[in-house]
């Protein structure tokens, strides 16, 4: 009974009330409470950005040092957990790895689950913060049959993932301050989105009392899917494919705007932006500097630039407001890293797991939360009656 109206795809209807990212999307403005994220991204680390989103000020440099130290002390994994991994199959998609990883992950600490309680919300936080990236790096080593290395937790949180990920057993692990540098900008961008489709996941899910771990393993299936965080490895195929068709670059969009079945321009348009996406433009500089302090030559780059270029200049974009979102030029920077593109959107993961955190803390700590609980338009049948066989 009564009057509901239909929002397909929520893209009128608030479910949250949030003090933790702002976003003008047709100006192409994005803050973390408060701060313009060119800012963030210029000054500041993974973790302090971390718990500038969870705890809605900048730490001090005491409070930065012990939540770092925090962090390192809960990198390891339990050794059953490791054990975990032998239970997949090498060709699995490190993101299917991550989520279910991250929902065992919850039952080795099921006496401290409490949502209520703030000291165990707390300690949800960090062994969360502190075991995705080692979760992360693990399903990346299962793809290559290469042995998990344990954390070195001398490292820093950034260097520490890279030597998880491309260190051996047989060799010494040397940092790259190169790939330090260039991956804790992009884990920055990618740190929170307001209420995108994985963060509205761990919202809702959240809403019903169940705990962080699994909460977050739902936003991490939630942002598997090509429209969301799969972008990015679908756009370095979409790169790939132009290159290997040889159809050229003109073609592939003439192919998309006539809504040809399956043709797409991944890593444009987004569902806020209807400007450049300020994370885009960074994203953008950053590839050409790192490819180059890199010594990286890459075709796809100049592919992604031609590409960029064409559909900007193009009616049929324009006309839609559509844009590169974050996701058009990562790939190619992830590529240039070492990461294989299935890695990529297991990367994006990690960068958003402290968004996912804030927002499940936000909303457990409000005390006007409901459960989610939309309605819908029933289209069905009316009362009929079950025939006499
Ligand atoms: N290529 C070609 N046409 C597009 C694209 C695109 N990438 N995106 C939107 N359109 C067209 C769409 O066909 C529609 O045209 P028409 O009015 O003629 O039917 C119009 O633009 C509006 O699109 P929409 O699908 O109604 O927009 P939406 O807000 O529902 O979808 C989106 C947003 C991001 C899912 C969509 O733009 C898209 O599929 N982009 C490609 C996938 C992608 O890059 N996703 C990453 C999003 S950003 C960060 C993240 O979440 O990871």
């Amino acid at each position: 009974t009564g009057f509901t109206t239909l929002d397909n795809g929520f893209v009128n209807t608030s479910t949250a009330r949030s003090k933790i990212t702002y976003i003008d999307g047709d100006q192409g403005i994005l803050r973390y409470r408060g701060y313009p994220i060119e800012q963030i991204a210029e000054n500041s680390t993974y973790l302090e950005t971390a718990w500038l989103l969870i705890y809605g000020e900048l730490p001090t440099a005491d409070e930065l040092a012990g939540f770092d130290a925090r962090i390192r002390r809960h990198t390891l994994l339990h050794e059953d957990l490791r054990r975990f991994f032998d239970a997949l199959p090498h060709s699995a998609h490190p993101m299917s790895v991550l989520s279910s990883a991250v929902g065992a992950l919850g039952t080795f600490y099921e006496g401290s689950m409490s949502t209520s309680d703030p000291e165990q919300v707390e300690l949800q936080t960090i062994r969360l913060l502190a075991k995705l990236p080692v979760i992360a790096a693990y399903a990346h080593k299962k793809s290559l049959g290469q042995a998990f290395l344990y954390p070195d937790n001398s490292l820093s949180f950034v260097d520490n993932f890279l030597k998880l990920n491309f260190g051996t057993m047989a060799e010494p692990y040397e940092v790259n301050p190169v790939l330090s540098k260039a991956l804790e900008r992009l884990l920055i961008l990618h740190e929170d989105h307001e209420q995108n489709a994985s963060t509205s996941t761990v919202r809702l899910v959240g809403s019903t009392q169940a705990n962080m771990f699994s909460s977050i393993s739902a936003g991490i299936s939630a942002l598997y899917g090509p429209l969301h965080g799969g972008a990015n490895e679908a756009v370095l195929s979409m790169l790939a494919d132009i290159k290997n068709s040889g159809q050229g670059v003109e073609r592939f969009v003439e192919r998309v705007k006539n809504k040809e079945e399956g043709v797409k321009l991944m890593g444009f348009g987004h569902r806020v932006y209807k400007n450049y996406d300020p994370r885009a433009k960074l994203v953008k500089e950053s590839a050409n500097e790192v490819l180059s302090a890199l010594g990286v030559k890459d075709d796809l780059l100049d592919i992604a630039m031609e590409l960029e270029g064409i559909a900007l200049a193009d009616d049929y974009f324009a006309e839609r407001k559509l844009y590169p979102n974050v996701d058009f030029y990562t790939g190619v920077i992830y590529k240039a890293m070492g990461f294989p593109p299935r890695m990529f959107t297991v990367l994006f993961a990690i960068g958003r797991l402290p968004g996912w955190i804030a927002h499940w803390r936000e909303m457990n700590a409000d005390a006007t939360t409901k459960i989610g609980r939309p309605q819908q338009l029933y289209l069905g049948s009316t009362q009929r009656d079950w025939p006499q066989r």
